[in-house]
Order: C-alpha cells, then structure tokens, then sequence
C-alpha cells in the first residue's frame, strides 16, 4: 500500500491516458487555431477578488469551491476556478482591445474547484476554451458553438446536444427575477434548504436545483424568454437563425441556466444524450457576458466564450469507445526501433548511436540483461517497424542487422549510415 495518495479529488493521468488527453489538446488547438484564435496563457492563481467580482460573489464557485489562501506577503489569492477572468484581467490588463476591434482567444490548462468529487467531477480539472472579445455580432455567437460541436465531433463524440437560451441582460433580467419571484414566494415551504437560500441571493440558479420535488414545481414556472427585452430578443432570434442556416443542431432549452453570473444573452451547454449512457453532466458550456470587460474596469466590450472540460471529452471518448488500441491507446507505438544487443561490449556501442539518432528516430533498448530473443519479444510487444542488432562480428565489420518486423526482411547497413537508413525506412 502506497504511503501517500493524490489528494482526494485529484487524478493522475498515466500515460495510456494521457495519450487521450494530448489528443483532445491538439484537437483544439487545431479547431481553434483553424479559426484565427490566439493561444493565451495566464497564471493559475489571482486575486481572489477578482473570481469574486466576475464569477460572482454569491455564485456556488466562489463561495464554496475556491481554493483561497493568503501569500507570504499578505496577498489573498486564489486557484483559478475557470479561465474567463484571467483572459478578461490580462485583456485588460495588456491593453489588447488596442491591438485588434476583436480579440480571438484560446486557452487550455488546468482549473481547481473544490467541489463534492463524482464521476466527471474533479478538484483538478482541465479546461480547453476559446474568447471572442470586442464584437455583439451574433455570428460570434455562432463561431463559438461552432468551435464546441466541432471540437467535440472532430474527437468522435457525435451522441451529445447543444442546448441554448438566453439569459437576458441587466434591463430585462431584474424584470423577470421579480416574476419568477412573485411566482416561487408563496411556494417555498415546498422547496429544498439550498433553493430558499437561493431564492434570495441567486434566483436563477434555482431553476437548476438538481432536486426532483424543487424541478416539480419549476415545472410551471414562467420563463426568461417570454421576458427579454427588445434587444435581446432580436439578438436571441438572430443566433437561432444563423444556427438554423449553418445547419448546426440545438435544443431550445428555456431552463438552462449557468453556474456563472457574467452571462448575458445567449447561454449553451453540449449535454451527452442521455441513451448513449453518458454522463448527463455537460461537456462543455459558455455565453455571451457583455457586461463583464464593463466590470472589471474596461469600457463596455461585449465578449463571448465557452469552455468544455477535458476530462469529461475523455471519459466520452471511452463511453463511445473511441480511445484507439494498442501501444500509448493513440493507436501508435511509443518508439519506432528497437535497438537488439548481444552483449555488454556491443551494448556500449548501440547506446551511443542511439544518443545520436533520437533527435531522428523514436528508439528505445532494453536495460535488464534480456537474451537476444526475449529483447525480440519486447520489441514485437511494442510494436516497432524496425529492430537494429548490435552483434560483436558484425561491429568489427562496420555494420548492424536491421530486420523489417512486418516482412521479416534482414538487411546490412554500416553504421555510419544507420540514421539515413532509419529516416528513410520510416518515412519512405
Ligand atoms: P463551466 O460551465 O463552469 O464554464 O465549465 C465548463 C466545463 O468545465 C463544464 O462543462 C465541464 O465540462 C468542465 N468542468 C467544470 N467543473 C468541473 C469539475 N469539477 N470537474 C471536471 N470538469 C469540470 C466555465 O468555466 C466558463 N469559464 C466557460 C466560458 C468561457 N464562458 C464564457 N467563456
């Protein structure tokens, strides 16, 4: 039994896995880049205040899944949550709105909630996410739906639904909290501890109370898009029909509410189908936030975005069955040669002229004293093209045996010749 453990909430991905995670991370930045977005990197901590301000001070996030603590110098910091602030607060920060009217950017890279842990859900987690910064256009709107349906079929994952609403903006949205809360005051003797709590501080994050006796009486409740205002509505209409005229599938879902409180007009989440035993858990979910550049101190820059979590797409992957086989479960081996020794003298010799051939050649060899023909086995189990072997005769000739593993072909090639050789072969 290990001493220590990763902390509760946390996973070690291992290298089979990782394999799966470097795919979805090279998907993206594939998807992405493919559609003129930059790569930004942030610190993985800030100022507390500043997930406070744009998340929300009263958000489940901040209150009660933050990692906060105080620095050496009195600082009180906070692990990254999500990756929206940090763009926002370097965007602003760095002057970018100067650069460029729209700021097309991307990122990925773990985030920490301390939330309760469950399948698909982490106190570590990864996010891959994009933000368009600088323009109302509902076209952008439809970019970045775009960008999570195509990363999420490009990885295979075609059993999933892109639900959309709006969420409204600071002149319609108090609007309707005060209906919904004219409606739900008188009900909330029937309502669970944490709905009553939000009742108060969050309306409209109870109408994603998990609850089956809350969802009960949700049921009937009136709904924010019978209540946006003038803009909105026309807003909400033209995304619906770029996305009708894009042929990109999505799902009116009048209750879809985030877990953010920056979000402005339209809001999405791709939820895997439930018949195709995934997890009902989002992979991945954004929205328009107009007011939050406003908020942190910035002129008014509407602003949209989406994040989807990695380890939610892997897990999708698998459900799907979709991993790949084989060696390092991206379907490819891990080295291309194996490098066969017959003794301790020619093992010298092979270990340096695999030094000098790594920067062309994935190689590896074995270091436990393996006969010749269990080192055969090892490189027949991983999977190599090519196998080079070091015998003492051989050597005193200047040359080594490569053997084709598929053809079982052998030939000589001296060895000052071996990493032409080996190119070529590998890349004829
Ligand atoms: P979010 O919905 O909080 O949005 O998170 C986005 C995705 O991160 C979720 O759909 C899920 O796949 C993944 N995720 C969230 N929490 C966990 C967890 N505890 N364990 C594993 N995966 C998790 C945002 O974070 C916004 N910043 C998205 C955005 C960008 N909106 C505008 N721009």
């Amino acid at each position: 039994m290990a001493k220590f453990r990763s902390p509760r909430g946390t996973h070690d991905i291992l290298p089979d896995e990782a394999a799966v995670f470097r795919r979805v991370y090279e998907t993206s930045r594939r998807v992405f880049e493919h559609s003129g977005y930059r790569e930004i990197i942030t610190p993985m901590f800030e100022e507390k205040e500043l997930f406070a301000r744009s998340v929300g001070a009263e958000t489940d996030i901040v209150k009660k899944e933050m990692y906060v603590f105080e620095d050496r110098g009195g600082r009180i910091l906070a692990l990254r949550p999500e990756g929206t602030a940090s763009v926002i607060r370097s965007y602003l920060q760095h002057g970018l709105h100067a650069a460029a009217d729209i700021q097309k950017l991307y990122y990925l890279g773990p985030m920490f909630r301390y939330d309760r842990p469950a399948a698909g859900r982490y106190r570590q987690f990864h996010q891959v996410g994009t933000e368009a910064i600088g323009s109302m256009s509902p076209y952008l709107d439809v970019e970045t739906i775009f960008l999570l349906r195509e990363l999420s079929i490009d990885l295979g994952i075609t059993r999933a639904s892109m639900h959309l609403n709006s969420v409204g903006c600071r002149e319609c949205r108090p609007g309707y909290i005060g209906v919904l809360k004219g409606y739900l005051g008188d009900r909330l003797d029937q309502l669970c501890g944490d709905c009553r709590t939000r009742f108060e501080v969050n309306p409209l994050r109870m109408l994603d109370c998990k609850n089956e006796s809350c969802q009960a009486i949700y049921r009937d409740t009136p709904l924010i898009i019978d209540h946006l205002c003038e803009e909105c509505e026309g807003h909400f209409d033209e995304v619906r029909a770029i996305l009708t005229a894009t042929d990109i599938p999505f799902v009116l879902n009048p209750r879809l509410v985030r877990g953010l409180d920056y979000y402005t007009k339209t809001a999405f989440e791709l939820v895997p189908d439930a018949e195709a035993g995934g997890s009902q858990s989002s992979l991945g979910g954004g929205g328009r936030y107009d007011e939050l550049v406003e908020m942190l101190g910035g002129a008014p820059t509407p602003a949209v975005g989406f994040s989807a979590g990695v380890e939610r797409l892997v897990t999708a992957l698998e459900e799907l069955g979709e991993k790949g086989e084989g060696a390092g479960a991206d379907g490819k081996p891990d080295v291309d040669v194996f490098f066969v020794v017959t003794d301790e003298e020619t093992r010298r010799t092979a270990f340096r002229s695999m030094f000098e051939l790594r920067n062309r050649v994935r190689i590896d060899m074995d270091h436990s004293g393996k006969s010749v023909k269990a080192q055969f086995r090892l490189a027949n189990r991983l999977g190599v093209s090519l196998t080079v072997v070091f015998g003492g005769d051989e050597l005193k000739r200047g040359v080594v045996n490569v053997k084709d593993m598929e053809s079982g072909d052998e030939f000589e090639v001296p060895l000052s010749e071996l990493g032409t050789r080996l190119a070529e072969i590998r890349t004829p």
